[in-house]
């Protein structure tokens, strides 16, 4: 399975380095695969390589967003060329500039929105209610910590979960991709939580069942 991170910060390096570690084909697609960030990614998933937006996403089954919200992650799936059949796993979270809120959400979200960019495209939304440090590190005493995903197309979202599986956390199929209303505020307690309110950042959602 090729993969194709956009962005190469703290979540695309983050997420890169246990699939390059677990073997999978990872290229980071980059606004300047030269630079320093980008470069910083590749060191770290030894057997990646970055490229361009457009030569990553065009030789990847599956794309992983990792971009800033707004008019970066539109800008980043433009870039992407045609994207018709292909797997997104769509990371971001809608925060506002003051980071203290959403920019959108409840009615719609964002997840919605890319999917609504990439219209012939599998989007799942994953990744984006837990910090990059526990994507770097997701065991919390012997277990993984839960990530939620959500989504329309099912084989999409086996893969999610199997890429999930593969960093260490338990995944969660939490329903179609609508549910991203409600997984991004999620992220956004885990941010205030994490940033706000004393809990620091080493915390992660844990899904308990009987
Ligand atoms: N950080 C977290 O703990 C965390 C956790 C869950 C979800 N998220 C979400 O994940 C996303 C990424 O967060 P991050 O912390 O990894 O951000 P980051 O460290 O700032 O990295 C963002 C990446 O996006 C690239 N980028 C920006 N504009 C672009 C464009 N127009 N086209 C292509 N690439 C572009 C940047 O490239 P340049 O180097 O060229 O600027 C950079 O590589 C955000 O939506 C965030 O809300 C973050």
């Amino acid at each position: 399975m090729k993969i194709a991170i956009i962005g190469s910060g703290n979540v695309g390096a983050a997420l890169g380095a246990h699939w390059a570690a677990a073997g999978r084909s990872v290229v980071f697609g980059v606004r300047n695969p030269a630079a320093e960030k980008a470069q910083a990614a590749v060191a770290k998933a030894p057997g990646s390589r970055a490229a361009t937006v457009a030569e990553a996403a065009a030789e990847a089954e599956v794309v992983v967003l990792t971009t800033p919200w707004g008019d970066a992650t539109k800008e980043a799936l433009d870039a992407c060329g045609d994207l018709a059949g292909k797997i997104i796993l769509d990371c971001t979270n809608p925060v506002n500039q003051t980071f203290d809120g959403l920019s959108l959400g409840l009615t719609t979200s964002a997840g919605e929105q890319v999917q609504a960019w990439a219209p012939q495209a599998k989007v799942v939304k994953i990744f984006n209610t837990t910090g990059s440090n526990n994507m770097e590190n997701p065991d919390y005493g012997g277990r993984g910590a839960t990530m939620l995903y959500c989504g329309d197309d099912p084989v999409a979202k086996e893969t999610a979960a199997t890429l999930a599986a593969e960093i260490g956390f338990e995944p969660a199929d939490v329903g179609p991709l609508t549910q991203s209303r409600f997984l991004e505020p999620l992220a956004m307690l885990w941010i205030s939580m994490a940033l706000r309110y004393g809990y620091g950042r080493e915390i992660a959602f844990q899904l308990l069942r009987r």
